[in-house]
């Protein structure tokens, strides 16, 4: 068995910058060895360590879908030390990844049922896979219903604005994009996703639902979620922890009895429900 703190070697692929504030960046990264592509297999909602020499390493969700073979993405926001290096890597830079990591979204629970994704800001990473994995012409009819319910706090901040623009024409999602606040050229939606969620009203009927951002907007759209009926066992969400290991070993995040890093990072809330009250 390979040594799960041994980083697999990649490369930059491809950088891009995300947003108006240039704050996100999504990189492409591409395996150094093809043995290590073709072994590396994983779910939407899983997540990787990714390390820079002399830098350190840090966890980021997956944010491409695993049916986009050959590279994978990550979309990192500047916040410290490693992800400001990150964001100053050129094409063609070495990058170690260790991963995947943790358990990824429940996938054998979604299929034959509706989804309703609900995102807000840069947590849209690991939902972007989730989506771009259903819409994969071998995976669609996996699922039913696939509503998707996304927000920034401007039109700059959107990530993935070409992909959105290519799922907004398609018949098989439905997809509502809001902003907080719009701009002379904003034609969209503008209002809080909590509030637009209890406008779109999507029925809980048969429904999962998935839901990332930031804890403001979870905390808010949780009682719209309650609303329309969805029992806690049928909402998931990702949760963030400062890790180390990202394997169990460190007990860097754990939660009561459970390690976010490997019982996690996805939950529902029904197991949310039971974790100690002050979390
Ligand atoms: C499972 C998981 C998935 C993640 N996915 C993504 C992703 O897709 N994109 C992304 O940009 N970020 C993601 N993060 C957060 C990311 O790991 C942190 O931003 C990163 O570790 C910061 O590293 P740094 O060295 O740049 O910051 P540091 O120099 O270590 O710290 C800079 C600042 O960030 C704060 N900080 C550091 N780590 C965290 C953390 N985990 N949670 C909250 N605050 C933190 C510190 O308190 C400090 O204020 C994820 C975290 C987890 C646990
Ligand atoms: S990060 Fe080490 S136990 Fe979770």
């Amino acid at each position: 068995m390979q040594n799960p703190y041994l980083p697999i070697p990649a490369v930059v692929k491809k950088a891009l910058v995300e947003t108006s504030d240039r704050m996100l960046r999504t990189l492409e990264l591409r395996f150094l060895n093809e043995e290590d592509a073709q072994a590396f297999s994983f779910v939407p909602g899983q997540f990787c360590e990714l390390s820079l020499l002399g830098k350190g390493e840090a966890p980021f969700g997956i944010a491409s879908s695993p049916t986009e073979r050959g590279s994978l993405k990550f979309t990192i926001n500047k916040a410290g030390v490693v992800t400001t290096a990150l964001h100053h890597l050129e094409e063609g830079t070495e990058v170690g990844i260790r991963g995947p990591l943790g358990n990824g979204y429940p996938m054998d629970l979604f299929k034959g049922k509706n989804v309703l994704v609900i995102g807000g800001g840069f947590a849209f990473t690991t939902l972007r896979s989730l989506i771009a994995y259903f819409l994969h012409p071998e995976n669609r009819n996996r699922v039913k219903d696939i509503t998707v319910v996304y927000g920034a706090r401007t039109p700059g901040l959107l990530l993935y604005k070409e992909e959105l623009a290519e799922w907004g024409k398609r018949s098989d999602i439905k997809l509502v994009v809001t902003v907080d606040q719009g701009d002379k050229d904003w034609k969209g939606k503008v209002g809080l996703v909590p509030n637009v969620l209890e406008e779109a009203a999507p029925s809980s009927e048969n429904t999962y639902a998935v839901i990332c951002g930031p804890p403001v907007m979870i905390k808010f759209t949780f009682p719209k979620l309650m609303a329309l009926r969805f029992p806690n066992e049928r909402i998931y969400t990702s949760l963030e922890k400062r890790m180390k290991c990202g394997i169990g070993k460190c007990g860097r995040c754990n939660i009561g009895h459970l390690y976010v890093c490997k019982d996690g990072p996805v939950f529902s809330y029904a197991q949310l429900e039971k974790l100690p009250k002050d979390y």
